[in-house]
């Protein structure tokens, strides 16, 4: 028999209703020993998924400091997922992006360090952080930022490294490649972007060539790694991803081959896409061998899997 995990912490995960907070909020409820409250605006994400998991659920905004002050109160642990998590819409609205992942990011800070918050999980990006480089992505990279959002998720950093130093709070910010799966019905990421476009009989759209490499890492993989990251002290950064490289070309092949030849995949090629970056993949040696992170999941089976789920929930997105 499998040995029970033990833990008592008591977690908020801000932006829990998003796709990833909800994996992990599932992820956790699985492993038992977590109470976990969750603070989160539905700007993007549902608390559908959550529900049942949770002691505590607020529908507000991370920029409350009230309502921040309230939820913190009875917390030993952050997870801090919320977030305007959008390139493309970081582009359109540079301001937007700043008042919730820097000013936001802040104020929460602000508000852990006076509730003695003792576990504090940022969540970060590895790509749109470094920009153009040579990839395997690692932490001792010099960042360049090629769009708003990687810009506020290093000033996001930038902060945790400096609340960690000044303040002693313990923290650690996770760079999380492209993370793909169920319960993503609202995300435009590309695994999930082109999957509603396949259930409606709709051609996908590859911008350039499609030789562009991205590192995908499960959300399941994703999840257990935050888990774990809660219950260790390591601070500082890590990337959490695959640690292997994808062409978007070997994607759609695979996808193709998944759905079968009852959801035909037409592509069309439009231009490469400004602020885009050509190839990320990560390097996760330091998170496995600090966090004990590792991506046990094929692409294969994690796309199958995410196939399944948005099959069997189109009516969640249509
Ligand atoms: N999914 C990925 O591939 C990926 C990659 C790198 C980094 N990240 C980071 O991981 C975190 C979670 O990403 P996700 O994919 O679950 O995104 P998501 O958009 O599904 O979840 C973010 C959640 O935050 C909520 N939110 C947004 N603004 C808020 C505010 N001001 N106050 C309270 N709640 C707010 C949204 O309603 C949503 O439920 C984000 O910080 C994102 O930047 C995600």
């Amino acid at each position: 028999m499998a040995e029970k995990h033990v833990s008592s912490r008591r977690v908020l995960v801000t932006g829990g209703a998003g796709f990833v907070g909800s994996n992990l909020i599932q992820n956790l409820a699985r492993q038992g020993g977590y109470d976990v409250s969750v603070i989160d605006d539905e700007s993007l994400g549902s608390p559908d998924a959550i529900r049942p998991f949770v002691n505590r659920y607020e529908k507000g905004d991370i920029r409350d400091k009230a309502l921040l002050k309230e939820v913190l109160s009875d917390r030993d642990t952050v997870v801090h997922l919320a977030a305007d998590t959008r390139v493309m819409d970081s582009i359109a609205d540079p301001g937007h992006n700043f008042e919730v992942n820097v000013v936001g990011t802040f104020g929460l800070l602000q508000e852990a360090r006076k509730a003695n918050i003792s576990r504090f999980i940022n969540a970060s990006t590895g790509g749109a952080i470094i920009g153009e480089a040579e990839p395997p992505v690692h932490e001792e990279m010099p960042a360049r930022p090629l769009a708003p959002y990687g810009a506020s998720k290093l000033a996001a950093e930038g902060y945790c490294s400096a609340f960690e130093g000044a303040y002693g709070l313990s923290i650690a910010s996770l760079r999380f490649s492209n993370i793909y799966g169920p319960l993503s019905f609202h995300k435009g990421s590309v695994v999930a972007h082109f999957f509603k476009r396949i259930l409606k009989g709709l051609p996908l759209t590859i911008y350039g060539d499609g030789c562009q490499t991205r590192d995908y890492l499960f959300v399941g993989d994703q999840a257990e790694g935050i888990r774990r990251a809660i219950d260790s002290s390591a601070c500082g950064v890590y990337q959490l991803g695959s640690g292997q490289p994808t062409s978007l070309n070997e994607l759609v092949a695979l996808m193709r081959e998944i759905v079968g030849t009852g959801f035909p995949v037409d592509v069309i090629h439009d231009d490469f896409r400004a602020g885009e970056i050509m190839h990320t993949w990560c390097d996760i040696s330091k998170a496995t061998s600090t966090i004990g992170f590792s991506a046990p999941t094929s692409l294969r089976k994690g796309l199958v899997s995410t196939w399944n789920w948005f099959r069997d929930n189109r009516g969640h997105f249509n």
